[in-house]
């Protein structure tokens, strides 16, 4: 079932956090939301919907009156006590470790985001980030190698899965030889490696990173993992070797997957429409203002929660202490208010650079460089290497009556798969 299914009076009835469905195409969801106005109470689990740029922006940056705590869970954690009071923040903190992902930077709050923030900004520096782009245009060739000579690939695990995964092994510093290792346990890659199986990919990076932190402490190198173990909080202190390990896990979660689907939408984007293709190989300063295109319109987080801690109003709606508020940035980046034509992928746009796609305020996606010089790196490169580029026709249909699969998750918007061909160049 797709959403051309649905007429829009089923929305009425339709509980977006369960109608997978839907997340093949979720505009007209998103639109039929906005007809409500830029904040609306859904009525199936008491989201609070902000589809408003303005005021998605709003609950952005005010961290007074709403937590991060619940970024991935939303209203779907049962609480240990309810919520009782004007001000739930003291039931926050002393409740908050039962929420999924509580160990994790983006669901902090400050000051203890403040800290350990800062410790991640120490690793992600302007030099570290040139660095990097040096391995990034290396591996990009690497990874077309494997499958250049064929003349097609399937671009989400033959290109963007493992090149995402490996830039940020690089940028962490984890040793070439242990590379292949991260690409078995993380990706399921079938090829061989000498090191012990762990078949949970979260424990495989703890276990890890707990190694080379507690080796780096015990006998430093000059090398970006000694730094990594070595970075003092800004008050000078040394986090504990978990503190550390969270950080550089975290890292994979946040990074990997977003990336690998802003690609893959680049990719079928380019493949989709020549006449884009030809301008954007004609003028390569263009790919930049194409990616924060590809950001705005198919936004790889779809939606971050916040939860309320104390009584508000957001755009007519009144919040009570507890509600979760659902920040949608895949809807937010297409309000009208904010993005004139908001439906069309425009390249001279003025204001393109103002999506939130990758957030806003204290928790702006810490990887946005990182993730925008992949995104340019990997297009340039490909270009280089083909004198164009196709969507198969086999496997995706043809134009005009495509057939692509999305990630059935509310949370994420990418494709599963992607098919191209391509005439390879030299
Ligand atoms: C296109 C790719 C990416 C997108 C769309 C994206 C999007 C986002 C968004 C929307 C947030 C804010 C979450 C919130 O407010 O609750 C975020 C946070 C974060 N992102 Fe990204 N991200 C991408 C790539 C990366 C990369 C490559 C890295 C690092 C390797 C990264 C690391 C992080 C981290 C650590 C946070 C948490 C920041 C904090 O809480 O202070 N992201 N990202």
């Amino acid at each position: 079932m797709t959403t051309t299914d649905f007429e829009t009076t089923d929305f009425d009835e339709i509980d977006w956090f369960r109608a997978k469905a839907l997340y093949q195409d979720p505009y007209p969801y998103h639109e039929w939301l906005r007809s409500h106005g830029p904040v609306w109470r859904e009525p199936h689990h008491g989201a609070v919907m902000v589809t408003g740029y303005e005021e998605a922006v709003a609950v952005y940056h005010d961290t007074e009156r709403f937590s991060n705590c619940n970024s991935v869970a939303g209203p779907f954690t049962e609480w240990p006590v309810p919520f009782e009071g004007d001000d739930i923040s003291e039931i926050i903190e002393q409740h908050r470790d039962v929420l999924p992902f509580s160990d994790q930077l983006p669901t902090f709050d400050p000051p203890k985001h403040t800290a350990h923030r800062a410790l991640l900004m120490r690793l992600i520096t302007p030099k570290r980030l040139k660095e990097n782009m040096e391995f990034m245009w290396r591996l990009a060739d690497l990874q077309i190698d494997e499958f250049l000579s064929r003349g097609e690939c399937e671009f989400v695990h033959d290109y963007a899965s493992p090149f995402t995964l490996l830039v940020i092994a690089d940028l962490l510093g984890v040793p070439e030889a242990d590379q292949p290792a991260f690409r078995e346990e993380l990706q399921g890659d079938t090829r061989p490696t000498s090191g012990p199986m762990v078949h949970k990919p979260l424990a495989f990076l703890y276990d890890r990173f707990t190694a080379y932190i507690e080796e780096r402490r015990r006998e430093p190198r000059d090398d970006v993992m000694t730094r990594l173990a070595t970075a003092p909080f800004p008050d000078g202190s040394l986090p504990e070797v978990t503190d550390v390990m969270l950080i550089a896990s975290n890292l994979f979660a946040a990074g990997q997957e977003t990336t690998a689907r802003l690609l893959g939408t680049m990719l079928r984007l380019i493949g989709e429409r020549p006449e884009l293709q030809q301008r954007l190989r004609d003028e390569p300063a263009l790919i930049p203002a194409f990616v924060e295109e590809c950001l705005r319109l198919e936004s790889p987080l779809q939606g971050q929660f916040r939860l309320a801690r104390v009584a508000s109003e957001l755009g007519g709606v009144d919040i009570a202490p507890g509600d979760s508020v659902f920040l949608m940035p895949g809807a937010a980046n297409r309000d009208p208010r904010q993005f004139e034509t908001p439906d069309q992928l425009r390249l001279d746009r003025p204001n393109g650079r103002q999506h939130i796609g990758f957030g806003f305020g204290v928790h702006l996606c810490a990887g946005a460089p990182l993730a925008r010089a992949e995104a340019y790196v990997s297009t340039a490169r490909l270009f280089e290497r083909t004198a164009d580029i196709r969507i198969s026709e086999a496997a995706h249909g043809p134009p005009g009556a495509r057939r692509y699969e999305y990630t059935p998750i509310y949370l994420l918007r990418g494709l599963e798969h992607l098919q191209l061909e391509f005439t390879p160049v030299g």
